[in-house]
């Protein structure tokens, strides 16, 4: 049969959320360096978005290249079944004693929709494994998203990204995200409606919920809405009355991105399980870890096979991952004040943008900030608008990719404050240019 049009007929690759009819030929990359990408034919881009999400330190970080280095002269990748090895296990301990107390069991995956799909087999079975059968039900977030694998899919906002697959899906309670912005006049009274929410469908089949999960502090995909951390406690209060477990899916916020360590150390809340990727090997290696209170892993420990938690990955807890995730590790403790000081640095790039009638809801949470760009219509993920703006970045030399009509800068921690100032003005020039 003959292939329809191909814009890129030597290319066999079918990207990823592409619709590769319509897709302009992609950049070739050939190298990268610290906040920078070189292109194939030269030139230089800023990566104002740590290549999604996952760059922390920079690029080509020489002390994660060279602990991945050195760990594959000696071992790898090894079955990670009835053996360990010392990566996974200093790992596993380093990852315990940065995060909150309360969190002591370590189960490592390979990505961030697998550390969520951990998450829910876990709580779901949690309850199954001490015979309470009845809690079968999940609770999220409009806006959520947590990956595309199904379950993963199932707990995420429905959407263009979901459409296709919703026969496959499971039922989900959905509660409003208190979604909020500097000066945000509202937060009250949108915290108000998201928690009477909550107390509704907890009223009416509280004892059904297994788990509740949420992104805490920043709703990445779905726009990078931002809530309070007061919001997480009343959430926990609630949760707790009724003992539903709580996931919080730190994929992307984890790791300093909200300007603390973990989200949940900003927000002064422990879950009952902790989702981690993306920056977990400092944005080297794909490489995941769900992290569980003793509780949850108790519930497991057991001479009953069918308690047993079964399910794993052929490169779980992947020896060359671990060794980038504690050099990672390392990078985060020696040069915190990097992720720190990033706020501040933002700020200033906000005040830029104050003014600028095109844009509004700013928003700011440690490294990450974002924006709307004020459009007549089509808002969310398909609008037009996107792709025109990515376009005019690049042209100006800065990678940056609006989730439709939402700008947002979340960038590597080598970046510095002139660096980071430049894409705010980078920002305001094409914004102002440009007809929405
Ligand atoms: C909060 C959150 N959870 C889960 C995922 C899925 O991660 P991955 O793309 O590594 O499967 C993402 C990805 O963007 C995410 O932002």
């Amino acid at each position: 049969m003959m292939s329809k049009h191909n814009p890129n007929p030597l290319s066999s690759v079918w990207h990823p959320f592409t619709q590769m009819k319509t897709m302009p030929d992609p950049l070739h990359v050939r190298s990268g360096k610290g906040v920078m990408l070189e292109l194939e034919d030269g030139r230089k881009l800023m990566d104002c978005i740590s290549s999604w999400w996952v760059t922390l330190h920079g690029h080509a970080q020489p002390e994660i290249a060279g602990a991945i280095h050195q760990q594959a002269l000696r071992l790898e990748q090894v079955i990670y079944a009835g053996l360990t090895h010392e990566p996974a296990e200093l790992l596993a301990r380093r990852l315990i004693d940065l995060l909150p107390e309360g969190l002591t069991r370590v189960f490592y995956s390979d990505d961030g929709s697998t550390s969520v799909e951990v998450a829910l087999k876990m709580a779901f079975q949690y309850w199954k494994n001490q015979n309470y059968t009845g809690r079968t039900r999940f609770l999220s977030f409009e806006g959520a998203y947590h990956g595309d694998t199904l379950g993963a899919m199932s707990v995420a906002h429905r959407s263009v990204f979901t459409d296709s697959f919703k026969e496959l899906m499971f039922d989900v309670d959905f509660l409003p995200y208190p979604e909020t912005f500097i000066d945000d006049p509202d937060i009250d009274e949108k915290e108000c409606v998201a928690l009477t929410a909550l107390d509704g469908l907890l009223e009416k089949r509280g004892k059904t919920y297994a788990a509740l999960i949420v992104e805490p502090l920043v709703q990445g995909a779905g726009g990078m809405r931002m809530c309070r951390p007061e919001f997480l406690v009343s959430l926990r209060d609630r949760l707790k009355h009724f003992d539903i477990l709580m996931i919080y899916d730190e994929v992307m916020v984890g790791f300093g991105r909200t300007g603390d360590f973990f989200a949940c150390s900003k927000a002064a809340t422990v879950p009952d399980i902790l989702c981690l990727a993306k920056g977990l090997t400092g944005g080297f290696l794909p490489l995941a870890a769900t992290i569980c209170s003793e509780k949850i892993f108790q519930a497991f420990y057991d001479d009953d096979p069918h308690k047993t938690f079964y399910h794993g990955h052929s490169y779980t807890a992947n020896p060359l991952g671990c060794a980038a995730g504690l050099a990672s590790l390392d990078l985060l403790k020696a040069n915190q004040n990097r992720f720190m000081r990033m706020d501040a640095w933002h700020q200033k790039g906000l005040a830029l943008l104050k003014n600028c009638s095109t844009l509004n809801r700013l928003r700011l949470c440690g490294t990450i900030s974002a924006m709307d760009v004020h459009v007549k219509s089509d808002k969310g993920y398909l609008s037009a608008i996107g792709p025109i703006l990515r376009e005019k970045f690049l042209e100006r030399g800065f990678l940056l990719r609006p989730l439709g009509n939402v700008l947002y800068i979340l960038p590597p921690y080598c970046i510095t404050e002139g660096e980071l100032i430049s894409i705010y003005e980078c920002i305001q020039d094409v914004i102002m240019k440009i007809d929405v």
